[in-house]
């Protein structure tokens, strides 16, 4: 019997803080009708000064564990994906097993933008269908709100902070669980979307937007065709589209290019904004808890980011 990684958990947080279209419209030249226009984005969470990677990261762990019924005890992994950790050691994954109260396991955290949920779902399935891990915790948790230039108009709007989690499980039933994942990076085109400076000065993210759209549309494409591809299936197969939420018009594209009515997206971007590597965690938590998204599901995950890295992920609930 082979094994397989199956979610059992969801959770997730979001900043107290709203800040709305109109909010940003009275600090910087853009209106409400811009960013809705170019990107379907109407407001995002901003983390306040208490809120950190850190902690969101936590509370979404908490909740997810609490769906899953497990006692933070038994994970034998946390793997955290983020952009904007608080420190740049220790890992934010170890400061969440601190303060899960976790006596043991390992942890650490992965980097790959935007793609980041992606990605840290692939490794930790690795370590569940090799037998090394029997449960673990897979968070993406992002501040992007500190390492935006809020007077840069072009990008400012686009992002949100937040966090999500899932819980990972070992199962031996056929056919549940994550089915494949698809990951890719080209470093070539790393210059298009990223953030400069060394650690210790004051980081700041850099995009040309139209040529990483570009990208998106394209490469998303492919990595959805290869996981469909690789299990014999068809978009209309699939249940659920869970993207990363970046902008409603790729999200559009994508679903359009699956046969997919947009009822069967879960989008977020409206009310998140782009909140990197939390984006899909967020989505499938806000699915999964009311009712949109039901055990037996065919999920299909995929996202693109800063490297550029992109993936995708074919999952039955
Ligand atoms: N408000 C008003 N006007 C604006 C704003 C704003 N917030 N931002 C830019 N403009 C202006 C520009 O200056 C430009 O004006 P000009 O024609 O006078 O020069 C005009 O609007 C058009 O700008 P473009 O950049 O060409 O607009 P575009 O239609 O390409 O939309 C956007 C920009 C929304 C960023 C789009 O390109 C996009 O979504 N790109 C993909 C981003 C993405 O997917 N990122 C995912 C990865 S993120 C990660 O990994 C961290």
């Amino acid at each position: 019997m082979s094994l397989r990684a199956r979610l059992t958990g969801f959770g997730s947080y979001l900043p107290k803080q709203v800040v709305t279209n109109a909010d940003l419209a009275e600090r910087i030249e853009t209106s409400d009708e811009w960013i809705r226009t170019r990107t379907g984005i109407a407001q995002r969470h901003i983390a306040g000064e208490d809120e950190t990677a850190v902690s969101m990261a936590v509370n979404s762990a908490r909740a997810a564990l609490a769906y899953a019924g497990i006692d933070a005890q038994e994970i034998g992994a946390v793997i955290v994906a983020t952009a904007t950790p608080d420190q740049c050691f220790p890992a934010t994954a170890v400061r969440v097993q601190a303060e899960l109260g976790m006596a043991a396991g390992f942890a650490f955290d992965l980097t790959a933008a935007c793609s980041g949920f992606v990605y840290a779902l692939a490794t930790a399935e690795a370590f569940i269908r090799s037998g090394q891990v029997k449960k673990a915790l897979v968070i993406g948790t992002e501040v992007y709100s500190r390492i935006v230039d809020w007077e840069d108009r072009t990008t400012c709007v686009l992002f949100g902070d937040g966090a999500g989690a899932v819980v990972l499980e070992a199962t031996e039933e056929e056919g549940l669980g994550i089915l494949s994942t698809h990951l890719h990076s080209d470093g070539s085109h790393g210059d298009i979307l990223y953030v400069d400076g060394p650690a210790t000065a004051k980081p700041v993210l850099h995009m040309q937007g139209r040529e990483v759209f570009r990208h998106a549309v394209a490469k998303l494409s492919s990595v959805v065709d290869e996981a469909l591809a690789a299990n014999g299936l068809q978009g209309q197969d699939i249940a659920w589209l869970v993207p990363h939420q970046a902008n409603l018009r790729i999200i559009e594209g994508m679903a359009k290019k699956l046969a997919l009515p947009l009822d069967r997206v879960v989008v977020t971007v409206d009310r998140h904004a782009n909140t990197s590597a939390a984006s899909i965690p967020l989505a499938l938590d806000e699915a999964v808890r009311d009712g949109r998204i039901k055990p037996g599901d065919l999920v299909l995950l995929e996202a693109l980011g800063g490297g550029l890295t992109w993936g995708s992920a074919l999952l039955r609930l």
